[in-house]
């Protein structure tokens, strides 16, 4: 177990699937497939470009289902609170913004009861990735800067990959909810350069966990995810 106090979470709920799909039909058929073994449903750009996102996420609620619109918002502050103040008129639990304080402040102030998480880095950079992008810092004093200042502003949380939760936990409060996507198991190798396990990942305070390729690209999704909430459960108990 950890040395932090996990937050009171349903356990269930603490697998989100990156529902990362281009089309309605595929979307209905994983989402049948996967049934009970998925409660939270991460549903980013590429399904929301398919024109049925609010119908789906509509009918996940109907399921009992959580939804976390991860749209990374990212436009001058107006701009930003008043697309957050649209996606506040539906039933969305989470939505991320992909900015800067002044970005995050418009969102909070936008979001009713949506929870605004706040992306530090994006797991698929590595040190090269931001060396090209002109950050100097080192990746892990660059997300504990952003999650400190995205608490100050009023977020709900942070995403962060597994790698920089310790030092999260160590030295942002622990009432900074963190999602963790980036989850693999150890001999994955696809784009994810900064990954973890679940067990590794929850050892460390993660909150949530994100997976999305390792369930849908499954020869079996629900088994995928029900092995993935057992190592879930087993942590917990
Ligand atoms: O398929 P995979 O498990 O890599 O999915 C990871 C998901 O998490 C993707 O939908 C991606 O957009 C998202 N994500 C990420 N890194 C972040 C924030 C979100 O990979 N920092």
């Amino acid at each position: 177990m950890t040395s932090y106090a996990p937050k009171p979470i349903p356990t269930q709920e603490r697998l989100i699937f990156a529902l990362d799909v281009p089309d309605l039909d595929t979307a209905d058929q994983l989402i049948n497939t996967l049934g009970d073994s998925v409660s939270f449903y991460k549903i980013g750009l590429e399904f929301f470009l398919s024109g049925h996102y609010f119908d789906l996420a509509a009918r996940l609620k109907d399921q009992g289902k959580k939804i976390f619109a991860d749209l990374k918002l990212f436009d001058i502050p107006p701009t930003v609170g008043r697309a957050v103040a649209q996606l506040a008129k539906r039933d969305v639990d989470f939505v991320t913004v992909h900015g800067n304080d002044a970005m995050l402040a418009a969102a909070v102030e936008n979001a009713g009861s949506m929870g605004v998480l706040a992306v530090t880095a994006l797991t698929s950079l590595d040190r090269g990735d931001l060396d090209d992008l002109g950050f100097d810092c080192d990746i892990e004093a660059l997300v504990l800067s952003r999650a400190r200042r995205a608490l100050a502003l009023g977020c709900h949380g942070v995403i962060s990959s597994g790698l920089e939760v310790q030092a999260l936990r160590q030295s942002v409060d622990n009432a900074l909810t963190v999602i963790c996507p980036g989850i693999r198991p150890v001999d994955n190798v696809d784009d994810q350069k900064r990954t973890m396990n679940a067990h590794e990942a929850l050892a460390v305070g993660a909150d949530y966990l994100v997976v999305g390729r390792p369930i849908r690209d499954a020869d079996d999704p629900r088994a995928a995810a029900m092995g993935l909430q057992q190592e879930i459960a087993s942590f917990f108990e």
